[in-house]
């Protein structure tokens, strides 16, 4: 089994230091938890921050830190207070984690945050590559590290690299705020398949993608230049087992006794989480309150056990927050408290895993509202906990848990009337009605537990690596170029037939803007004047726009997508007698779209008319596209029209005219002693399909193709022809 190297910005273990004294905590939040069961099960490392900022210990100190971490396969990156301040305080939790769980009143955009959260990344990639061995599986978490992969990717070209957000993706309006999106997003786009908990996040990640960085999206995959890079959605579960069998643990039966003695029968609702703004905590005890205005019946009878666990507290979002639940509750239990009952149990601190359990298993209620959550994992346990049996879970619907767990009562967490009603029919909830909800939830948390959705994504991982060297062997080999050039150079009659646009030139984002430079026109220059050479520049453009950029050199042409062509010297041709007399209705069809969506226009064309959308926001042209193929298809069905999708452009011509057909014009025209046809698009298939057995023939982009060969981007299909023209 290979090795499984998991990168975050918190170890599993947290370091503190008591009087001089070194002690080891297991780390609280979903990320460490959930992990860290199944990174033990696995030949694993872990690299991450030991809790604890490097100027508290001394050098001896860090090396039995070390020492004591290596035991558990864990690798320390040590970050000092200016460091943590501005890295993990500043950039991870004052500008991603508010911007990332819409507070983006929160969220700060400093320089300085900015600049020390690269270094950081910079810092866990030397770390990671200190110990990665060839063959690794590299697997990076979290919104601290979201430079890493690409950092990573520089130096390991090769390298197997997957990415998990443990906290949601926001919608791209959100996400656009962030000064530094687009590094971020190139950051992201290091990893070979990046995974989120739900399907929601997948959508807003590859629309930011889309629109701020111009990434194709299809099927799954985002095409990023000339990698492709994968995503999905695998909501993480928890470890079904350990919380489903902790009844039977002796030390979670003590406390449970214990807590029940103290709390003398009375139901029991449960609030667990960080204390972080995102958690709804506020908002909760509001409609705990009002929960108990409304249902005096219950006074007495009752008690919310709150459990807030200290969360980064430096932080002032953090620490306001931290009042005003202080208040909140003493508010509460002031207003309904008596002599022998206290409303709230507040505790502030993290419990062990007994006492949390013991919690889970003594509660009829759980309430989770976060008012965002990426996942959720408390709502999870406390369900495991209850094994199918007892216990009702309230839950908010902004958490990703809620796509999952759609049995529990679902609540808006800012309608306090709503989690307050919600309560007291969680309270009054025949047993037989919880039972049924719970094993629904239970069936589905023991199938697919944390190790099931770890095993899933390092999977995926595994498949995107395998698809892309398979990909990777039809990239032009040395030896087949060494001997195409060989194959050209003794040759005395040659075919070159090169498309235009996304072969010889970039797109762009009007096709008028594509002109031929100037390296292009001396390479083209330089191959025609060659008189063993036959060189045909095939495109779905006009004629006159050719001739123009290009007339001046002696060049064949295929215009219009094989409407015209034009051989050597002589004058254009069309390739058969052709109707044009449907372009005004099909015109007006396709005005109507374009007049919808802002970005793209219409170019009419001798014998075509084609709508562009490169301009356009993708997801938008995506929907007008669609419908305007329908409108298409319906319209031209008795026409002998034919619909072409290119990239970023739909066309319609007529029937039967394509650039493979021109292209017979030349290939029938002479014995040739060595034809290459390169090309990028769709239609470009057409004369690979028709050309001979031993022609050579070379798609642009690492994908699928009739082609022999593919070759990655214009400057390499450049450097090619470069060297035949040498
Ligand atoms: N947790 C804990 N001790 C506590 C409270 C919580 O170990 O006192 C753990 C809990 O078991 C859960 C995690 O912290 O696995 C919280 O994860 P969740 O996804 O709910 O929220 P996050 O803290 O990641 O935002
Ligand atoms: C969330 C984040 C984790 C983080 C955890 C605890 O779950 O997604 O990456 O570890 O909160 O927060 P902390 O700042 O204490 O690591």
């Amino acid at each position: 089994m290979s090795r499984l190297l998991t990168v975050s910005n918190r170890l599993p273990l947290s370091v503190t230091k008591k009087g001089g004294q070194l002690s080891y905590v297991p780390s609280v939040g979903g990320l460490a938890t959930g992990l860290g069961s199944f990174y033990k099960s696995r030949p694993s490392a872990w690299v991450g921050w030991p809790g604890i900022p490097s100027g508290r210990i001394g050098d001896a100190e860090s090396k039995d830190i070390g020492k004591r971490l290596a035991c558990e396969n864990c690798h320390p990156v040590f970050l000092s207070r200016y460091e943590l301040e501005n890295y993990y305080h500043g950039f991870a939790n004052r500008t991603i984690w508010p911007l990332f769980h819409y507070f983006p009143l929160y969220a700060k955009y400093e320089t300085s945050y900015w600049n020390v959260y690269q270094r950081v990344n910079e810092k866990f990639r030397d770390a990671v590559l200190d110990i990665a061995e060839v063959g690794d599986e590299i697997w990076v978490h979290d919104y601290h590290l979201m430079l890493l992969p690409r950092l990573i990717r520089e130096v390991r070209p090769e390298a197997a690299v997957g990415f998990f957000l443990h906290v949601p993706f926001p919608s791209s309006e959100i996400f656009r705020l962030l000064p530094w999106r687009e590094e971020i997003l190139q950051g992201l786009m290091g990893a070979d398949l990046i995974g989120f908990h739900t399907h929601g996040y997948v959508h807003h990640f590859v629309s930011a993608a889309r629109n701020i960085l111009g990434h194709e999206y299809a099927d799954g995959e985002i095409a990023a230049g000339n990698r492709v890079v994968k995503v999905d959605a695998f909501p993480m579960g928890i470890d079904f087992e350990r919380w489903a069998t902790a009844g039977e643990d002796e030390a979670v039966q003590k406390e449970a006794a214990k807590a029940a003695k103290q709390l003398r029968g009375r139901k029991i609702i449960l609030s667990v989480d960080r204390l972080d703004y995102t958690k709804g905590i506020p908002e909760r005890l509001e409609a705990f309150e009002l929960f108990l205005q409304n249902n005096p019946q219950y006074w007495g009878t009752v008690t919310l056990i709150m459990v807030a666990v200290p969360s980064r507290t430096v932080v002032e979002t953090y620490a306001r927050l931290k009042k005003h639940v202080d208040e909140l509750v003493g508010r509460i239990n002031g207003e309904f408290g008596t002599v022998g009952w206290v409303p709230i149990w507040y505790l502030y601190r993290s419990l062990p895993f007994h006492t949390l359990a013991a919690f889970y298993q003594l509660a009829d209620v759980a309430l989770v509202t976060p008012l965002r959550d990426g996942m959720n994992l408390i709502a999870k346990e406390f369900c495991a906990t209850k094994g199918g049996g007892r216990g009702v879970l309230i839950l908010s619907e902004l958490t990703g848990a809620a796509q999952e767990l759609g049995e529990a009562l679902l609540v808006n967490p800012n309608n306090k009337e709503e989690i307050a009603a919600a309560l007291a029919d969680a309270l009054a909830m025949p047993e037989e009605d919880q039972g049924r909800r719970a094993e629904a939830i239970c069936r589905r948390l023991r199938r697919y537990d944390v190790t099931r959705w770890a095993e899933e994504f390092v999977r995926e991982l595994k498949q995107t690596k395998k698809e892309q060297s398979e990909l990777a062997t039809r990239r032009l080999p040395a030896r087949a170029r060494e001997k195409i050039v060989r194959d050209y150079r003794a040759a005395a009659k040659r075919l070159l037939l090169l498309d235009y646009d996304g072969t010889l030139v970039l797109f762009t984002r009007r096709p008028e803007h594509a002109k031929p430079d100037g390296e292009l026109l001396r390479l083209l220059a330089a191959l025609a004047r060659d008189e063993k050479n036959e060189v045909v520049v095939m495109s779905g453009r006009e004629r006159e726009t050719l001739q123009e950029w290009l007339g001046a050199l002696a060049l064949s042409f295929i215009a219009d997508h094989g409407a015209w062509v034009k051989e050597g010297g002589k004058d254009w041709l069309l390739i058969e007698p052709l109707r044009d007399d449907w372009k005004i209705r099909i015109g007006h069809i396709i005005e109507r779209y374009a007049d919808r969506t802002p970005g793209a226009h219409v170019e009419e064309k001798n014998f075509s008319l084609a709508l562009h959308y490169r301009a356009a926001a993708p997801e938008l042209a995506a929907m007008r596209i669609a419908e305007l193929k329908e409108d298409l298809y319906h319209e031209t069905a008795n026409l002998n029209l034919e619909i072409l999708e290119g990239n970023r452009v739909i066309e319609v011509r007529n029937a039967g005219v394509n650039k493979g057909r021109a292209s017979l014009r030349f290939l029938d025209n002479e014995p040739w002693d060595f034809i290459l046809a390169i090309g990028d698009g769709r239609t470009d298939e057409d004369v690979f399909a028709v050309l001979p057995d031993d022609a050579y023939s070379i798609k642009v982009r690492l994908e699928p193709s009739h082609a022999r060969f593919n070759l990655a981007s214009v400057a390499d299909v450049r450097a090619l022809l470069k060297e035949l023209a040498r």
